[in-house]
């Protein structure tokens, strides 16, 4: 059977290239970075090598970086480590889970925290963040693209809004690798995350810019590895597999891969609507990742949708992965005031740099068979279109 996968923005596979370079630190380049010895120091010299390479996707310094999980501790390590109770945080009613739930548990703990509305397109405005500001703000945290949308946000504006004001600024970037420049000096940020499996390196690996002089109260203690700021021994197979995965996602950038997505993206987009009635795109008016499309299918359920797919070789997904099982209709097409109906009725479609022509043209043949055949079956949707029609 067939089979297409089209949910990067969940996770993506590790690359052929990104495997063998991580291979060998598994087997005969094992080590400790820790250790004086042959084995240690060849292991230091491989996770040094990988901070150059994530360094360099991030336009920063090497000693900027600090090896992280993933994105969820990323963006744990950025709120924890700078918010005290008494301060104010500033973030957005549309990020991730591990931002919105860290800012939950830290308004616990005393911290003032807002949440930030967002446009019926999910942008936040630069203006409500500089509203929002007070003189006990420690930190904004707006992340650079939304999973399920992929709507950019405004983080240059926001980081010059940030400097001004004197407040940290952190951005969960775990989206834009390899799909737009990761500038952090452009950007303005003191801090940015990356996750290493939605960039095609292993699950469990991540990186957290943190911006020179910025001191960090880390979340684990133990060693001293990863100056202070992160301890435990280095995943030394993951780091090595990050960097080369960076380092690939820069080449891609430089080479056209976020272009030869964006084409694939809006044919795929195009393609739908132009087959499928009564469906549109979530966020389509902003800026967006090139790879990610969020369509809404009205007078029907988005997981049912997933699932006829699924069982036609298409993989997509009814909203953010991490949420999936969840009945509530997604919080991100939520405060994009969408109807709780439409956003039950939404499926986002994600793709990577393996994406080809073939694999679009074959959602474009099952999507909308998928469609009519679930709307056929629909006790509502004759009745509605009468209803609608009379
Ligand atoms: C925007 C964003 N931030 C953070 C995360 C969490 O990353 P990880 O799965 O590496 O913990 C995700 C994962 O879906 C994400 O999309």
């Amino acid at each position: 059977m067939r089979r297409v996968y089209m949910d990067s923005n969940a996770t993506t596979p590790v690359t052929d290239e990104v495997f063998a370079a991580m291979q060998p630190y598994f087997t005969e380049r094992f080590g400790n970075a820790s250790s004086i010895h042959y084995y240690g120091q060849r292991a230091r010299g491989a996770v040094e090598q990988a901070r150059e390479q994530v360094a360099a996707l991030f336009h920063c310094r090497a000693s900027e970086i600090v090896f992280t999980s993933g994105g969820t501790e990323g963006d744990n390590l950025a709120l924890f480590g700078l918010v005290k109770p008494g301060d104010h945080l500033i973030t957005s009613s549309i990020e991730h889970h591990a931002v919105l739930h860290a800012a939950e548990r830290l308004r616990e703990r005393g911290v003032a925290v807002t949440f930030l509305p967002v446009s019926e397109d999910g942008v936040v405005s630069p203006e409500d963040v500089r509203k929002a500001l007070r003189p006990e703000t420690a930190m904004i945290s707006i992340m650079m693209a939304n999973n399920e949308t992929g709507a950019l946000q405004p983080v240059a504006e926001i980081g010059r809004i940030a400097k001004e004001a004197d407040v940290w600024f952190h951005t969960d970037a775990v989206q834009t690798a390899g799909k737009v420049s990761l500038d952090v000096a452009a950007i303005g940020c003191d801090l940015a995350t990356i996750s290493g499996h939605k960039m095609h390196a292993p699950q469990g690996t991540g990186a957290l810019y943190v911006r020179r002089g910025t001191q960090l109260e880390p979340l684990f203690f133990g060693g001293t590895h990863e100056r202070q700021r992160r301890a435990g021994t280095e995943n030394l197979p993951g780091i090595v597999a990050l960097g080369k995965a960076a380092e690939l996602a820069l080449l891609g950038l430089q080479n056209g891969a976020a272009e030869r997505m964006a084409v694939l993206r809006d044919k795929l987009e195009q393609g739908i609507l132009a087959r499928v009635d009564e469906c549109g795109v979530n966020g389509a008016g902003v800026a967006r990742v090139p790879n990610t499309t969020n369509l809404w299918f009205d007078h029907l359920e988005g997981e049912a949708l997933v699932i006829a797919l699924d069982l036609k070789g298409l993989a997509v997904s009814g909203g953010s992965a991490c949420a999936s099982g969840a009945a509530e209709p997604s919080h991100v097409l939520s405060a994009m005031a969408i109807p709780a109906a439409r956003a039950r009725a939404s499926l986002r479609f994600s793709i990577d740099k393996s994406t080809k022509q073939e694999d679009v043209d074959f959602a474009l043949e099952v999507v909308p068979q998928c469609v009519s055949r679930l709307r056929e079956l629909s006790p509502v949707y004759g009745r509605e279109r009468v209803t609608v029609a009379g």
